[in-house]
């Protein structure tokens, strides 16, 4: 992956930058679709922020040991697998869920990390996909986090840092992103409970598989 060093610099700020209103207003759309029971598996969960308090037994993979590491011992995650989302090495139908958010967006291989997450789940069971919708800069994001109550101050300090981040990203091309087609990610058989956008930010897509 040619991303070396790029996650574990984020890792650093990650819950600085987005432990906020808009991650818990995400959150919570999230966990209203889910079993809240049985195993959930978050695959690129980062720091855990949006399985945290889900009520089931999470299990998050990621290819950053630094991100597992503070979902651990955050306590967001009961089991930490280091592990690539495409290539996780957890049984097949091991899961009531599986939540892949923020991941698609940037991934090489958008398709082979859905197909992994469908090999997880049981029958029936919920897979959420999300991803920041295109063309959402910095600047919405600050006015967002103020509108909706986030301190001055850790408001600009989130700003500062989400965009020297989003330099380094541009800078080393560490990441280069563009939005999954919603229709493309959904099966013939699939029960299709949410495909909009939360808080004008972030679509979610959820599906009973
Ligand atoms: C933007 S963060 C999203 C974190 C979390 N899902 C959230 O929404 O807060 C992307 C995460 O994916 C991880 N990641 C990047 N490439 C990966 C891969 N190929 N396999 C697993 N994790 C990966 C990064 O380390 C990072 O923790």
């Amino acid at each position: 992956m040619r991303a070396g060093g790029f996650w574990s610099a984020y890792a650093r700020v990650y819950d600085t930058i987005w432990d906020s209103p808009l991650t818990g207003e995400l959150a919570r759309c999230v966990h209203a679709l889910l079993p809240g029971s049985g195993v959930v598996v978050d695959l690129g969960c980062g720091t855990g922020l949006m399985a945290r308090g889900v009520g089931a037994r999470v299990v998050g993979v990621d290819s950053e040991p630094a991100m597992l590491d503070r979902a651990l011992r955050e306590g967001r995650i009961e089991e930490g697998r280091h592990a690539l989302a495409e290539a996780s090495g957890l049984p097949d139908a091991c899961a009531q869920a599986v939540l892949v958010c923020n991941v698609l967006h940037f991934h090489p291989n958008p398709a082979a990390v859905v197909a992994e997450a469908r090999r997880l789940c049981t029958k029936g069971a919920i897979l959420v996909l999300t991803w920041p919708v295109p063309g959402l800069d910095t600047d919405d994001l600050l006015r967002w986090d103020r509108i909706h109550g986030r301190d001055r101050l850790d408001a600009w300090w989130a700003h500062l840092l989400r965009s020297s981040i989003g330099i380094r990203s541009a800078v080393t091309r560490a990441v280069t992103v563009s939005a999954p087609d919603s229709s493309a990610l959904i099966d013939a058989d699939d029960v299709v409970l949410s495909d909009g956008v939360v808080a004008g930010c972030q679509h979610l897509l959820a599906l009973r598989v």
